[in-house]
């Protein structure tokens, strides 16, 4: 995607061939800037302190991370210990497990002379893999818009969405904005509700930097008052992306994503999830007792990070002080409040049998 007219993406191979770059996403949205990552404990950080965040970026970055530590130790042990080292940074996305199991399967069979250029080779095959599905899944979601399109006399349609699963969120494109942009680039007019998505305001601040660098039509709106406008007849369509969904379809997402598909529920607003393969999870039924919930700190919901009059970035505390206060990180929401699930290989129903027909391949995983 572009930044005031400039190709980029959130992560990316340096000019001398080995340090992996990334967008530092804590900066965004008021400086863009890039962080070096040049060993395991690098990458470690980035994912654990969100410089990089979102389900399909974590998997890319884990995969470049074990690289990393190629160039460090290829040995067994030190292989071994830089899957266990990233397994451990978060729990909740899937991809994460995904690439490092991809990862360590392939590098196992080299030998240790091998594993640095392999590492690296299968770590740029997933993100590229990445971005071609989510090509694909903008393609087959802009279908949805394009039929919504038909039926609101003229005028944009309404898309919301929650946190970011934006391009910011993968290498390109995104998932839940990429049918966004493929429809906006096709001439459809879409207008976009985000979600700001407390306590870490990924909307506010990932999210709206996006849509705005591609000239998308877009308002900010408080966590609190999606529901009121699905009332008011001000949405069309939900669509958000996911960080792990069952092979029956249920849903994790961001915490407050539940409450969103409630509401579209009692209102008639169709529901999408928009993710690729490697966000199914096919050895789990059963979303809200299987699906690890990410539990984060008490100062991401005590204290918000925002710009003041004078331009610094800084921190201020809105809590009442010595309050205790609980932060899970996501929730899930059950299939039956989803209306589908947009995949890179089309649009599939939230059941077992619709992800099946979708990637009959898995038959196996599902009993
Ligand atoms: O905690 P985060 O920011 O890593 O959360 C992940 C997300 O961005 C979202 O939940 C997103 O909708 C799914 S990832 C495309």
């Amino acid at each position: 995607m572009r930044i005031r007219g400039e190709p980029w993406r959130s992560i990316f191979v340096g000019d001398d061939g080995w340090t992996v770059d990334v967008i530092d996403q804590t900066r965004l949205p008021f400086s863009l800037e890039v962080c070096h990552l040049r060993t395991v404990d690098d990458a470690v950080r980035a994912i654990r302190d969100m410089i990089v965040r979102g389900a399909p970026l974590i998997g890319v970055t884990a995969a470049y991370g074990v690289a990393l530590a190629m160039r460090e130790s290829a040995s067994d042990v030190g292989l071994d210990s830089a899957l266990e080292q990233l397994q451990s940074t978060r729990p909740t996305a899937v991809n994460l497990r995904w690439a490092l199991a991809r990862m360590g399967e392939i590098l196992h069979r080299e030998p240790p002379s091998q594993r640095v250029e392999r590492a690296y080779a299968e770590a740029g095959r997933v993100a590229e893999e990445d971005v071609a599905a989510c090509a694909d899944i903008g393609r087959h979601g802009a279908t949805i818009i394009e039929r919504l399109s038909a039926g609101v006399g003229g005028r944009p349609v309404n898309v919301l969405t929650h946190c970011n699963a934006g391009w910011l969120a993968c290498v390109d494109w995104g998932t839940a904005l990429a049918p966004i942009y493929a429809a906006h680039d096709s001439g459809i007019a879409v207008h976009v509700l985000v979600d700001e998505t407390r306590p870490r305001n990924q909307g506010a601040s990932l999210t709206a930097f996006e849509l705005a660098a591609h000239g998308i039509s877009h308002e900010v709106i408080v966590d609190n008052a999606g529901g009121y406008l699905m009332q008011q007849g001000r949405v069309d369509v939900c669509i958000v992306g996911s960080d792990r969904t069952t092979r029956t379809g249920d849903v994790a997402n961001k915490i407050g994503t539940y409450l969103k598909a409630l509401a579209a529920h009692d209102n008639g607003v169709p529901f999408y999830a928009a993710l690729p393969s490697s966000t199914i999870d096919w050895g789990i039924a059963d979303g809200l007792a299987e699906v690890p919930i990410e539990q984060r700190s008490a100062r991401e919901v005590t204290h918000v990070r925002g710009r003041a009059d004078d331009g610094q970035v800084i921190e201020v505390e809105v809590v009442n002080p010595g309050s205790e206060v609980s932060n899970p990180g996501f929730d899930v929401t059950p299939a039956r409040l989803v209306t589908g699930i947009i995949t890179e290989r089309g649009v599939a129903s939230a059941t077992a049998h619709g992800l099946l027909s979708m990637y009959p391949e898995r038959s196996g995983a599902a009993t």
